[in-house]
């Protein structure tokens, strides 16, 4: 395989105080609520990844702009009205980009063509194709993948939708789709899911009303401009709060500025149902978005059943538990978890080589994994060129017992660009092998 990898030395202790890189999901949707609001947008703390960029270029080529500011922040400068691209929009790895351009474009009047890298062309979008067609949309896809051809159609109907998936990106490809539906748009979720849409929307004076059993919109709306700060994302902290329970030293690993929504922390609960020691520190809100500090110790983990309801909450974070799981005393057992399959890899049957390969006793189930905890070596691992299993097994080695060498790295850059000196900054020294050298 000609891709970069990374080869990764067992570490000292993990210690110091880093800083939490932009919130993916919130960077994305400052672009796609940005481009069709009243006026700029200006977003402090945009994480500049291939994802967000990919949203970024998408947006421009429908007709909006954007400038970067001397602060690291950006402005986005919306047109009267979006127009028609004048070739497809790639998204690259993005399945959150590339479903919510879905919903933003429905009803207005726009034929575009939404494609992306080969992991996109594989994931579903029959899930927001559905929807987005009751609503009277026009979308076609390939055999329900991308690419996903939309034509110009528009005023849409508003819908009354119960999602069969627990999924903030189709409820959040309605909602959009809602704006521009005159009427009460409502989308219904059978388990929490993440809720930043719902959460901006508010902040820029969209008529939006949101619980537990899902939210809803009233159309037409578009959102008023303003400044929004975009808190660290909590999924890139995971990364380091593994490390910190895994490897830290005897003081506490700190983690600055993450933010803490309630509907993406599920993971700490689960490492707090298995023995981990996580301090919460200045809890503060920016924007609609409750951010805090972490310390992380060093904690002796224990195996736990995680409870099927937590998963939606935990859903991008089960490659760093899956890792955590390993090194635990006793057994982890993750049912209920099927989604994984249709992530950026298929994270269960990928995670499970993985582990394998480092020595670890690993039982693969339809909808999760059964995992022993157990000392782990060294090893060739294969990333499937899923970036939060790279960046998962990164961690691991510092606790390995050999060097890991893992495999097609390049799309850590999608969502933490900056990874690796993060990395080295708190002590683990991350060695990037040429294309070649990783095969
Ligand atoms: C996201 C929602 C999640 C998550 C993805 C980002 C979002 O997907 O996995 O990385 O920004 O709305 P689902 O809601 O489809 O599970």
């Amino acid at each position: 395989m000609n891709r970069p990898g990374w080869l990764v030395h067992p570490s000292g202790p993990l210690a110091g105080r880093l800083l939490m890189p932009g919130d993916k999901s919130v960077s994305h949707r400052v672009m796609l609520l940005g481009a069709i609001g009243a006026a700029p947008l200006e977003a402090q703390g945009f994480l500049r990844s291939e994802d967000c960029l990919a949203t970024r270029r998408a947006v421009e080529a429908l007709g909006a702009r954007v400038e970067d500011l001397a602060d690291g922040g950006v402005r986005v400068l919306p047109p009267e009205q979006l127009v028609s691209p004048s070739g497809p929009l790639d998204f690259g790895n993005s399945g959150t980009g590339i479903r919510l351009m879905a919903g933003l474009l429905a009803g207005r009047n726009i034929d575009a063509v939404l494609t992306g890298d080969e992991s996109l062309l594989r994931r579903p979008m029959e899930r927001v194709a559905l929807p987005l067609g009751r609503m009277g949309a026009r979308l076609e896809t390939r055999n329900g993948c991308p690419p996903v051809r939309i034509s110009a159609a528009g005023p849409l109907r508003p819908i009354d939708y119960s999602m069969p998936v627990a999924s903030a990106q189709v409820k959040s490809a309605v909602l959009l789709a809602g704006l521009s539906a005159a009427g009460r748009t409502v989308v219904r979720q059978p388990a929490l899911s993440r809720d930043h849409t719902e959460r901006m929307l508010a902040a820029l004076g969209c008529p939006v009303e949101a619980g537990d059993w899902g939210a809803a919109v009233v159309g037409p709306a578009r959102p008023r401009g303003g400044k929004v700060i975009v808190p660290g994302d909590f999924s890139s902290a995971a990364f380091f709060i593994l490390g910190g329970l895994l490897a830290g030293g005897d003081a506490p690993l700190e983690l600055e500025g993450v933010g803490l929504n309630p509907t993406r922390t599920g993971l700490l609960e689960i490492f707090n149902m298995m023995g981990g020691r996580i301090e919460i520190t200045r809890l503060r809100e920016e924007c609609g978005e409750p951010v805090a500090n972490l310390l992380i110790w060093r904690s002796d983990l224990k195996g736990i059943d995680v409870p099927p309801e937590l998963v939606p909450l935990a859903i991008d974070e089960f490659p760093a538990l899956f890792v955590a799981a390993a090194l635990a005393g006793g057994t982890t057992k993750v049912r209920g978890a099927e989604e994984l399959r249709v992530k950026e890899s298929d994270r269960i049957a990928v995670m499970a080589r993985g582990l394998q390969a480092v020595g670890i006793d690993v039982r693969e189930r339809p909808d999760g994994l059964l995992i022993e905890g157990g000392a782990m070596r060294g090893g060739t691992v294969d990333s499937g060129g899923d970036h939060r299993v790279a960046m998962s097994f990164a961690i691991a080695a510092a606790r390995a017992s050999g060097p890991v060498r893992i495999l097609d790295v390049a799309n850590v850059a999608t969502s933490f660009p900056g990874f690796r000196e993060a990395a080295a900054s708190a002590g683990l020294a991350i060695e990037a092998l040429a294309p070649g050298a990783a095969a």
